[in-house]
């Protein structure tokens, strides 16, 4: 059909019709939904600290909290004078009813091999390895790293952890052996738990080789427990290196848990800033819990018969909050898979999902993408009948994705709720509610009830239509209490721009006439690469730690998949031929430093980077560069020439 309207009036009618595209509550979904009605936003707002208790009162307490929060910006302190231990709320309270024999982990390898706890059998897992942490020295406040793949072990001993009052801190084992060694040397960590391999397509993962590279300078660590993942051999430190199953034999299976104060640490999370320096990101006892627990049972609408999946690791946030403790805390039913989404084959997910019968799935766009690419005759040969909630996290989720998510997988059925939230925030902040919100594909919609965000704008001021920075305005109680070890830079990043007022997300957003939010990506020098963090300095460093590099620039392009893909631009030293094979060795240098996951898709060389005469890399300029885009305002560089000759240099190579 021609109809003869110009191309920006159809971009502005197609963003129209997008943005109208609606999906109130299923009536068959709303009837049975924990939440039915819209008047718990307006309830939670009137008294959003009572709210709070409320839900903290549904977890158990050894001593009630004298005061629910102490707010001294931008510090929060949460459930004063209140006692609790996670792992009793993940599962002793399970125990004294029906719950006890119910499935808590349902588990499956990327070989095949299948595990199943119940909440009975994981309270005892728990307690004995809460015993070895005990006899091999940790103590409460002690750190202990973990680098595990997606096995039972990894939960069992995060909630041991907890139940001693260690602190724990999960590297995803997708990390470099040098990235494991900087956050256990940050963290000064005691204990190293990891496994002889894991299992990713087919391929050992070769987690202890890793291990073993990054104690040859992490001192800290004086004891490495290794769980065996069959017979993978590996080299073994006597005295240092013992097997998991060997020490669980040693020890009983009760272990009193340690009452801690609700503001002490549960565990440090690692995450990527805007300089070469990861964060440690600090959460505590009460108030993360009850967050999670809260986000966990009304997001989800979480019931006890649903088989509950969510597919992130436990090495990321998604892991701890809603595959550990936002789900053991209401005593769920959790699906854990270890390996790849097509391994062997592209269908593996819609076969767990027919084999376990799940209810509830949460995953990310960036792997829905995939599984659009790959096609529909996946999902087509699995029934998903038994789906009845969707939800999607880590990135901002293309309408089209959320509509063919919704048809082929939700069957034209299920809510989908997209997500919003970050390592730092601790739970999920801006969600639907399946049985409330009217969804937008595209849009994570409103704060979750007694959450506080707003839109702003440079100067702090709201922004009630339009777009400007996604910001929180009130304390919630799963949010971060500073970074470990460094409160200047947990001021600075996340308080700083506004003065104490609001917390920063570094998240640009808008929002529509109806208030929903629609998230538009990172507006720091983080990336958002299938849904994993990068920060653009962190791999810059990595770059010129290498001995051929004298500059680097690293920038976001889109990606069709990963949602952004790294693009670097590269200055070689002198002498140095910048070689397709040069190319080549600094992807796997980077991958080497950081990890597989930080590789970069692209490297182009360059004489020169454009540079702002007081000596600033442009990289607007260079993102620009690297999506195809014509160029924008270049009247402030030293050379405006260098430009030119990268975008040429670029367009040759990428046609
Ligand atoms: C992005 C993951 C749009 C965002 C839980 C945020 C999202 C960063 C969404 C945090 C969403 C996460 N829509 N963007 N639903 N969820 N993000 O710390 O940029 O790994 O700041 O936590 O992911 O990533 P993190």
């Amino acid at each position: 059909m021609t109809t003869g309207i110009k191309p920006a009036a159809r971009e502005a009618i197609h963003v129209f019709l997008e943005e109208n595209r609606k999906f109130p509550p299923p009536a068959s979904f709303q009837s049975q939904a924990w939440v039915k009605d819209e008047s718990i936003y307006e309830r939670a707002d009137k008294d959003p600290e009572g709210y709070w208790a409320h839900w903290a009162g549904e977890l158990d307490w050894f001593k009630p909290w004298t005061k629910v929060l102490e707010w001294k910006a931008p510090y929060a302190q949460w459930f004063l004078g209140g006692k609790l231990n996670a792992s009793v709320n993940c599962v002793d309270r399970h125990l004294k009813g029906p719950r006890k024999n119910k499935t808590a982990i349902l588990w499956e390898g990327e070989p095949g091999d299948t595990r199943s706890l119940t909440y009975e059998e994981l309270s005892r897992e728990v307690n004995r390895f809460a015993n070895v942490l005990k006899k091999l020295g940790v103590r409460k406040g002690d750190r202990v790293t973990l680098y595990l793949p997606m096995i039972p072990e990894l939960a069992i001993a995060l909630l041991a952890s907890a139940r001693i009052g260690a602190v724990h801190s999960v590297i995803f084992g997708g990390f470099s052996a040098e990235s494991l060694r900087d956050r256990i040397n940050d963290a000064q960590a005691k204990i190293l738990i990891t496994a002889n391999r894991g299992w990713r397509r087919g391929k050992p993962v070769a987690l202890k080789e890793a291990a073993d590279e990054a104690l040859k300078a992490a001192p800290s660590i004086e004891k490495v427990v290794v769980v065996k993942r069959g017979d993978h051999p590996i080299e073994f430190k006597p005295g240092r290196d013992l097997w998991w199953h060997e020490l669980m034999k040693e020890v009983s299976d009760q272990c009193e848990p340690e009452p801690m104060e609700s503001e002490d640490l549960l565990f440090i999370l690692y995450t990527s800033g805007t300089t070469g320096k990861p964060k440690g990101i600090v959460h505590t006892t009460g108030g993360y819990l009850t967050g999670v627990y809260a986000t966990t049972k009304w997001v989800f609408d979480l019931k006890e018969n649903d088989i509950y999946w969510c597919t992130a690791d436990i090495g990321w946030v998604t892991g701890h909050s809603y595959v550990v403790y936002g789900p053991l805390a209401n005593g769920a039913t959790v699906v854990m898979y270890e390996g790849a989404p097509d391994w062997p084959e592209k269908n593996r997910f819609w076969k767990l999902i027919e084999k376990y019968k799940v209810t509830i799935f949460y995953t990310a766009p960036t792997a829905i993408r995939a599984f659009m690419k790959w096609g529909d005759e996946f999902p087509k040969r699995s029934d998903l009948s038994s789906l009845r909630l969707l939800g999607t996290v880590g990135e901002p989720i293309n309408p089209e994705a959320w509509m063919w998510y919704h048809e082929k997988i939700g069957g034209g059925r299920c809510p989908v709720v997209d997500t919003w939230w970050q390592t730092e925030t601790g739970m999920i902040m801006i969600t639907p509610l399946p049985g409330v919100t009217t969804l937008k594909p595209g849009s994570a919609t409103k704060p979750f009830p007694g959450v506080s965000a707003e839109v702003l704008n440079e100067a702090g001021e709201t922004v009630s239509v339009g777009g400007g920075y996604a910001a929180l305005t009130k304390p919630w109680p799963a949010m971060l209490r500073t970074i470990f070890n460094d409160s200047k830079r947990y001021e600075e990043e996340y308080w700083l721009k506004w003065k104490g007022k609001a917390y920063f997300t570094g998240d640009g957003a808008k929002r529509d006439d109806e208030g929903y939010f629609w998230f538009l990506g990172r507006v720091d020098d983080v990336l958002n690469v299938a849904g994993h963090r990068i920060g653009t300095m962190e791999v810059e460093s990595a770059l010129v730690d290498h001995p051929a590099v004298a500059e680097a620039a690293v920038v976001g392009k889109s990606h069709e998949i990963k949602g952004q893909a790294l693009a670097a631009f590269v200055t070689v030293k002198e002498g140095t031929a910048p070689t397709p094979e040069l190319a080549q060795k600094l992807k796997d240098h980077v991958a080497k430093k950081i990890g597989v996951i930080a590789r970069p898709d692209d490297i182009i060389f360059s004489a020169d980077l454009p540079k702002t005469r007081s000596g600033k890399i442009m990289r607007r300029l260079l993102r620009d560069i690297a999506e195809g885009k014509t160029l924008g305002d270049t009247t402030t560089l030293a050379d405006p020439q260098v430009v030119a000759r990268l975008k040429d240099q670029y367009e040759e190579k990428e046609g």
